[in-house]
C-alpha cells in the first residue's frame, strides 16, 4: 500500500463521516436548550455542506469518484453521544454540557483526520488538494473553539443544576 492509497482510504472515511455529521447536527441543534448552542450547531451544519462539496472537489482533483467508506469511528462517537444524552432530562442544563462534549468529540475526530490528510498531501506536493482540506480544517477548529467558549457559561449553570 502506498501513501496515496492511505490518503484515498482516509479521504473516503472522512467523506462518510462528514455525511453522518450532516445528519447528526440537526438532532443536536434540536436537543440543545441554549439558543447560542442551537445556533452554533445549525451554523456548523451549513458549513458541513460546504465541506462535503470540498471533499468532492478533492476526489475530482485526484481523478477519483467521490465515494465513502463506512467509518466506525464516527458512528461510535455519535452512538455514544446518543447513549450519554439518553439518561439526561430534556429540560436539564446538564444536557447542553453533554452536547458540547459530544460536539467536541466529533470536531476532534475531524481535526485528526484532516491533519493527517493535509500532512500527506503536502508531502506529495498536491497544493490544490491541501488548500481544500485546509479550509475544512479551519472550520473544524473554529467550531471547536466556539464550543469551548460556549461551555464556559453552560458548564457553570450545569454545575449547580439538580
Ligand atoms: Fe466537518
Ligand atoms: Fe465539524
Amino acid at each position: 500500500m502506498t501513501l496515496d492509497d492511505l490518503f484515498l482510504l482516509t479521504l473516503k472515511d472522512i467523506y462518510f463521516a462528514e455525511r453522518q455529521i450532516l445528519a447528526a447536527l440537526p438532532k443536536m441543534a434540536k436537543a440543545a436548550q441554549s439558543d447560542q448552542l442551537k445556533q452554533a450547531f445549525i451554523a456548523h451544519r451549513e458549513e458541513t455542506e460546504g465541506q462535503v462539496e470540498r471533499l468532492q472537489a478533492v476526489f475530482e482533483a485526484l481523478g477519483k469518484r467521490a465515494q465513502g467508506t463506512s467509518c466506525e469511528g464516527i458512528k461510535g462517537i455519535i452512538e455514544e453521544c446518543e447513549e450519554l444524552l439518553d439518561g439526561v432530562k430534556e429540560s436539564s442544563p446538564v444536557r447542553d454540557a453533554g452536547l458540547i462534549a459530544c460536539g467536541q468529540a466529533v470536531e476532534h475526530y475531524e481535526i485528526a483526520r484532516y491533519g493527517a490528510l493535509i500532512a500527506w498531501s503536502t508531502a506529495a506536493g498536491k497544493g490544490d488538494v491541501v488548500a481544500l482540506l485546509q479550509s475544512n480544517l479551519d472550520q473544524e477548529k473554529k467550531a471547536d473553539t466556539l464550543l469551548t467558549r460556549l461551555s464556559n457559561s453552560i458548564n457553570s449553570v450545569a454545575a449547580t443544576a439538580a
